[in-house]
């Protein structure tokens, strides 16, 4: 079955879950414009489990996939909306049967709805909530959401399985009951195409959970990205060198052989005693440190005796090593820089025989942070220029290190190529960059995939997937 509705319709839904930031958004197709863009963290509730624990993930999803569902229908056809169906979640538990579905069925049928219970057969309560709020919405305004979008999009992988399948399964029942095309994305594709949201106004200031549309819509969107160029994906599962020949064309050309670095930044956090994420908390004391130097530079700048021979001792302690920084390879790995801090740990405190002092802490992670930095900047530098790039971009939740961003920024203007890094907002994992991919895909006239049992059988989530 082909798109039959009339107007070209421009907007796209996207769907993220493949992590433990249950996410949707609206885009313009056209304008490649964010219209909403809302995201539920459940980092907070991971944080005793120092790490994303997937059943939890899984149900916290589909718990909050509803009331995120209405919140961006509400962004983006407020003027439309009854509003009193918006406020409140629809009834609990209904019990549905065959009888009392074709009974209730206003905007969506019986049919589709027997395929949409099946579909979230495993998600909780999310069929019957998902169909009692479908048909709770007026039957004009629910034609109106079906006449502006062109087709859902979601994340299939990489990431935990059990939190794919809820927007997977979810992307697929409302692509049943609007009948549209349904388009699964590569969740790395989607931190490569999140550079795109910092053209035309600032999206990451503005976007916001709790922001009116207007606030959260972007007007347009005019970046150009030059060809070739290499994308530099750093976040809590992947440390990856990609090229890129177009939009859609990419080669891995190297990776981390043990941990991500986001992995390695919230490890060496934990060494230090503080919680998860750990990334900015180490970032906040490396900040630190360099602050501290900085001062003290300040305050010696005329010294009577030079403290350098003193620090060249404290300096040996501390020392990191830059693995594979000198590898002819592209590829990183971190597990031995995780590894050294815990040794280094072991040798300042005596074997554990008392607490880092918060200087040592302080110290530590900014040591931790110049050796990621450094070979991170090493091999993405020989990636520029073994390849002749012309731009650099870099996505993925330790870009929002604001470090690392300028030391990219003096990169990039080394070698003269132009660099695009995602507003702060849109490093971690969002909805907007799915359906950012979705959209170029959409302007690529690539085809989304029509609801049917068949089609859909092979939408499923892989964990594993790779660009
Ligand atoms: O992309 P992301 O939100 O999730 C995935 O892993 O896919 O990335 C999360 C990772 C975590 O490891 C977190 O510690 C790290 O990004 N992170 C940072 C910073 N903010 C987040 N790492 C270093 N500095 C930061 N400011
Ligand atoms: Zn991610």
């Amino acid at each position: 079955m082909t798109d039959q509705k009339p107007n070209h319709p421009s907007l796209i839904l996207a769907i993220e879950t493949s992590c433990d930031e249950t996410a949707l958004s609206i885009l313009d197709i056209n304008g490649l414009a964010i219209r909403s863009h809302r995201i539920h963290s459940q980092a907070d509730l991971h944080a005793e489990f120092g790490g994303v624990f997937p059943n939890l993930a899984k149900r916290e999803h589909s718990k909050n996939f509803l009331p995120l569902l209405q919140l961006v229908f509400k962004d983006v056809f407020s003027d439309s909306f009854d509003k009193s169906h918006l406020e409140k979640l629809p009834s609990q538990s209904a019990d549905f049967t065959d009888t009392s579905l074709t009974e209730i069925a206003k905007n969506i049928s019986s049919e589709s709805s027997v395929k949409i219970l099946k579909t979230l057969s495993r998600e909780d309560n999310l069929g019957p909530e998902l169909i009692s709020y479908l048909n709770s919405i007026p039957a004009e305004t629910f034609g109106e959401i079906r006449q502006n979008l062109h087709g859902i999009c979601v994340t299939y992988g990489p990431g935990l399985e059990p939190a794919l399948w809820v927007g997977i399964s979810a992307a697929k029942a409302l692509a049943i009951a609007f009948n549209l095309p349904l388009y699964p994305i590569n969740h790395m594709e989607g931190h490569i195409a999140s550079v795109l949201s910092t053209a035309g106004a600032n999206v990451g200031s503005t976007v916001s959970e709790n922001k009116s549309p207007a606030e959260n819509s972007v007007e347009s969107n005019k970046i150009e990205v030059q060809f070739p160029a290499i994308a530099l994906l750093i976040s809590g599962g992947h440390t990856e060198l990609i090229s890129i020949e177009n939009w859609h064309a990419y080669s891995l050309i190297g990776k981390t052989v043990d941990d991500a670095v986001g992995e390695a930044y919230d490890k060496v956090a934990r060494q230090l005693g503080l919680p998860y994420p750990g990334g900015p908390r180490v970032s906040a004391l490396a900040e630190k440190y360099r602050q501290n130097k900085l001062n003290k530079q300040q305050e010696n700048a005329n010294p009577t005796q030079s403290p350098e021979e003193l620090q060249e001792k404290i300096d040996e302690k501390f020392t990191l090593p830059r693995p594979m920084i000198h590898s002819k390879d592209l590829n990183f790995s971190f597990s031995g820089l995780k590894t050294a801090v815990l040794y280094t740990i072991k040798k300042i405190t005596d074997n554990n025989s008392r607490e880092l002092t918060e200087d040592e802490k302080i110290r530590l992670a900014y040591e931790f942070e110049e050796a990621a930095a450094d070979v991170l900047i090493a091999k993405t530098k020989k990636a520029i220029i073994d390849s002749g790039s012309s731009s650099l971009l870099i996505g993925g939740g330790v870009i929002a290190n604001t470090y690392l961003r300028k030391k990219f920024t003096e990169l990039a203007s080394e070698l003269q190529i132009d660099l695009h890094i995602p507003e702060k907002d849109l490093t971690t994992d969002n909805a907007s960059m799915i359906g950012l991919v979705a959209a170029l895909q959409i302007r690529a006239e690539m085809p989304g995939i029509m609801p049917s049992a068949e089609a859909f059988e092979h939408i499923v989530a892989n964990g594993n997937l790779s660009l």
